[in-house]
């Protein structure tokens, strides 16, 4: 007989596709709308709150209703010609991807790059591999950028009535590189009515330094901003009920909350507890033990993360993530808050800047938390 092993209803990590991806039907149709019309969106989020997963399902929409679109991360950029060469491939595989197979027409239209890239096509004209050559000394690589992406004007322009976009995830990344690349991208917006391009990014001091300073920020009205938060717990309890039965088993009332609580409602964490407490659960049902059995195998696993983190900050700092993960925190430099931690207002502040900054505590609700669930959990002292 075969077996009759039910596969895990619940995914982390990877971007989530279709079954996966619950509400954010707001953002979706905003995103939509805006690739469709040549206007340019900045998306801002934490580390997996699920940008990708977002845009994914945006880009599968857009070219559902006839836009031509792409993604390109810039995550594991290093320089200008990285980008530059990932900008490339990105082009030819979204907005240009209905040239595949044309690979003559698309070497013609790359030729007009100042410096030509060499690429290989598979049999299919699929792109196989691109590449700008050796570092040349003296090129100018925010130029080849520029050019780049005037592909996309000309793509835009002339022949075609559809409309064109591009999506840049990770776009910190350029940033990071330096400043001067993110600005190439303001003068190309300005140059590019009917382009539309998508800055998304998870560094948010980086992005709100870019996006928010009128007189050096690179994307300084160059689109509107969509912040992505939460998934609301309404929402994802439904979500995680659903998949429970999909995968034969019961959640037993209050789980599904227990659940997004422990994962501080962090989409990915979320998802990864329920996946260890589907696993955990011996029976048909999901029940408590089975999630406070998932919640220390995921405490376990990010263990030697939590120590790196931890052991970065400063004993201040380390006493007050500490302090705001045991107590209900209203205001980091209170006279509470002082005494428990044993530094005068101007320090407690300085160190909640600096967790702040790292992403390691947040305002939530009029209070401040521990960003990540589980390294509250850790926090605490049922991990010693
Ligand atoms: N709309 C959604 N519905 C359900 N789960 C989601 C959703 N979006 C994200 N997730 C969960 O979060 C995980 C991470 O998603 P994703 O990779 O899109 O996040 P991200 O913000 O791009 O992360 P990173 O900062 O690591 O790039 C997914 O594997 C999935 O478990
Ligand atoms: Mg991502």
């Amino acid at each position: 007989m075969a077996s009759t092993r039910v596969p895990n209803p619940f995914h982390f990590g990877a971007p989530a596709e279709d079954v996966h991806f619950t509400d954010r039907l707001d953002q979706l149709a905003r995103l939509k709308a805006v690739m469709l019309n040549g206007q340019n969106l900045i998306l801002i989020a934490p580390r997996r709150y699920g940008k990708t997963s977002l845009l994914l399902a945006a880009e599968r929409e857009v070219r559902k209703a006839g836009g031509r679109t792409g993604r390109v991360s810039l995550i594991k950029c290093a320089s200008e010609k990285d980008v530059a060469e990932a900008l490339m491939k990105g082009v030819i595989d979204g907005p240009l991807g209905w040239l595949r197979g044309r690979v003559e027409e698309l070497i013609l239209r790359i030729s007009r790059l100042r410096i030509r890239p060499t690429a290989t096509f598979s049999d299919s004209g699929t792109l196989e591999s691109l590449s700008f050559g050796r570092d040349i000394a003296g090129v100018n690589w925010r130029e080849v950028i520029v050019d780049v992406i005037r592909i996309l004007n000309d793509a835009a322009q002339h022949e075609r009535t559809e409309p064109v976009s591009l999506i840049l995830d990770e776009f910190q990344k350029a940033y990071e590189i330096s400043p001067l690349l993110a600005d190439v991208f303001k003068d190309l917006v300005d140059e590019m009515p009917r382009v539309s391009l998508v800055f998304a990014g998870s560094k948010r001091h980086l992005m709100e330094a870019m996006v928010s300073d009128p007189e050096r920020g690179a994307l300084y009205n160059v689109g509107s901003k969509m912040y992505l938060g939460k998934i609301a717990l309404e929402d994802f309890v439904a979500y995680l009920e659903r998949q429970a039965a999909v995968g034969g088993k019961a959640m037993a009332g209050g789980v599904a909350a227990r659940i997004y609580q422990a994962a501080a409602g962090i989409p990915n964490d979320v998802q990864l507890l329920a996946f260890w407490s589907f696993e955990s659960a011996p029976g048909s049902s999901i029940d408590d033990a089975a999630v406070e059995h998932a919640v220390r195998a995921a405490v376990g696993d990010q263990r030697e993360e939590f120590e790196e983190v931890f052991g970065k900050l400063s004993l201040t700092q380390q006493r007050l993530l500490k302090h705001i993960a045991a107590n209900h925190t209203t205001a980091v430099t209170g006279s509470v808050v002082q005494a428990a931690i044993g530094v005068s207002h101007t320090s407690a502040r300085a160190a909640a800047e600096v967790l702040e900054r790292a992403q390691l505590i947040q305002s939530q609700d009029s209070a401040w938390i521990v960003s990540s669930g589980l390294l509250r959990e850790w926090l605490s002292d049922a991990y010693d």
